[in-house]
């Protein structure tokens, strides 16, 4: 097999400054710990910002020299890139809007010049380590524009592109700021993969819309090749969580816990830190289970684990505010002597102490307002060590078209949820034992091992496709009786 290129925009590993030097952490995000699997099994290297701002150079040296052996190579950023690019256009304008939230003022100039420089870096520290043979792998909303930079320095590169977060309707995607240079640019890639068919779809009626190029089935057809656009749903590591479930120490911990908490049963709620995830609703939600059901006060605990991210943005600022505030006024108005009702961290735990939490609770609270897939629910199925266990999931998260056993929620209707976590606190051992093997025997087969093959076969499928196109005709390969029309600059 040839050798892939991974390219996102941060790595899984995240550099921190100490007295020592450098450290390492793993970095949040599904992301970060899905393809983290792929690049410790598969021939691959990994391109992306160490999560540090850096000019100087020895200390760049530093870094790239102790992520040499993890086969990681950094792109460094400098401060107005991080502010521009990646707080700008990546998190305040992209972020919002791919995720349905109303468009903000718009976007100011220098953000989107940034995101066009940042994305020319990325294409340079590609080119810098491509050798033939090499396919590259792109990832997410913050690489919108590298297919094509590729794809013009390299006309017969396969370039296959993945987007972890949602793909907005056209009306949506229609308000960006550089919405036409966005889709030219996804369009470099031989294939482009999503989430959910929702997704697909959405892009596919952008392009028509917008672009004004013709879609079948799948294909959108440029004037001298096809590009193919497909759902492929991210899977996780099964048998990596599977096995934290069986682990002694996990157990051991999980038990530990659950006694300093001195409640019958816990709810958990695991998240990063991020205003699309509705964390102040499940904590209204609760408050309204404990007022409806009192019996409850004293036995049922939430534990709440929200991980620090893009913290300097004013939304996310003021979201951390809203929910400890939500949390001291809840604390203060169930606490009982030796019981706290929430049980709140604000910090990044790692995947053995997130295993530590899945084996606790019994009840575990996934309710984002829009999410692409959300792997927390997977994780949480996998980790089930006797099969019991209720999934409250949200209808707008991506996992929810596989995970129909879950208790399925509008995550607008804080009644609906609260309504949920007591029909999940009651269900007898044998539906929950029901519901999670069938959701087990989901997420065991289709693993992200699963998604990496199959990205893979149809990316080598597309690519070697394009190749025979070139010596004949499209018509003649028999891919569509469509007329591909020109459109700009694209090829
Ligand atoms: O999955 C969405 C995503 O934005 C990833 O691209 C990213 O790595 C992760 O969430 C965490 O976000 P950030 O890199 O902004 O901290």
């Amino acid at each position: 097999m040839s050798r892939i290129i991974i390219v996102s925009n941060r790595l899984p590993v995240t550099a921190q400054r100490t007295n020592q030097g450098f450290v390492f952490t793993q970095s949040t995000g599904g992301l970060a710990t899905g393809l983290a699997s792929i690049h410790a099994m598969q021939e691959t290297i990994w391109l992306g910002w160490p999560g540090v701002l850096t000019e100087q150079p020895d200390e760049k040296t530093a870094i790239t020299d102790a992520l040499l052996p993890h086969r990681m190579y950094p792109v460094f950023m400098n401060e107005e890139a991080y502010a521009q690019y990646y707080e700008g256009f990546c998190n305040s304008v992209l972020w919002p809007l791919f995720h349905y939230f109303p468009h903000p003022a718009g976007c100011n100039h220098s953000q989107w010049q940034h995101y066009q420089t940042v994305n020319e870096r990325f294409a340079d520290a590609v080119c810098q380590r491509l050798q033939p043979g090499d396919q590259v792998w792109i990832q997410d909303y913050q690489l919108l524009l590298l297919p094509r930079l590729l794809r013009q320095r390299f006309p017969e590169l396969t370039i296959g592109f993945f987007l972890h977060i949602p793909f907005p309707p056209p009306d949506v995607f229609r308000a960006l700021t550089g919405h036409r240079a966005l889709l030219e640019g996804l369009l470099g890639a031989d294939l482009l993969a999503f989430q959910t068919t929702e997704y697909t779809d959405n892009f596919l009626a952008t392009v028509r819309r917008i672009l004004k190029l013709d879609t079948e089935a799948g294909h959108v057809f440029l004037p001298s090749r096809v590009v193919d656009v497909t759902a492929i749903p991210m899977g996780i590591d099964y048998e990596k969580f599977a096995a934290y479930a069986h682990s002694p120490a996990i157990i051991d911990q999980a038990a530990q816990l659950r006694r300093q908490l001195y409640s019958a049963q816990v709810i958990l709620s695991a998240d990063r830190l991020d205003y699309t995830k509705g964390i102040l609703q499940r904590l209204t939600a609760f408050d309204l289970l404990l007022t409806d059901q009192p019996s409850l006060i004293g036995t049922v605990t939430l534990v709440l684990l929200v991980s620090p991210s893009r913290a300097e943005l004013t939304p996310y600022r003021l979201l951390k505010e809203q929910i400890d505030e939500a949390v001291d006024r809840i604390n203060q108005l169930y606490h009982r002597p030796g019981w706290t009702p929430v049980r709140y961290r604000y910090l990044t735990v790692d995947l053995a102490q997130m295993a530590v939490l899945y084996s606790l609770a019994d009840v575990a609270l996934v309710t984002p307002f829009r999410d692409g897939m959300n792997l927390i629910a997977k994780e949480y199925v996998a980790a089930r060590r006797n099969g019991t266990g209720v999934l409250i999931l949200s209808e707008m998260a991506g996992a929810a078209h596989e995970l129909t056993d879950a208790l399925i929620i509008n995550p607008y209707d804080v009644r609906g949820m609260a309504n949920a976590m007591a029909q999940g606190l009651r269900m007898p051992l044998s539906e929950q034992q029901l519901r999670m093997s069938r959701m087990q025997q989901i997420i065991s087969n289709h693993d992200i091992n699963r998604w990496a093959t199959c990205f893979n076969q149809q990316l080598q499928q597309v690519a070697s496709q394009r190749k025979t196109v070139k010596k004949r005709s499209l018509v003649a390969t028999g891919w569509s009786l469509a007329r591909p029309r020109p459109v700009g600059e694209l090829h």
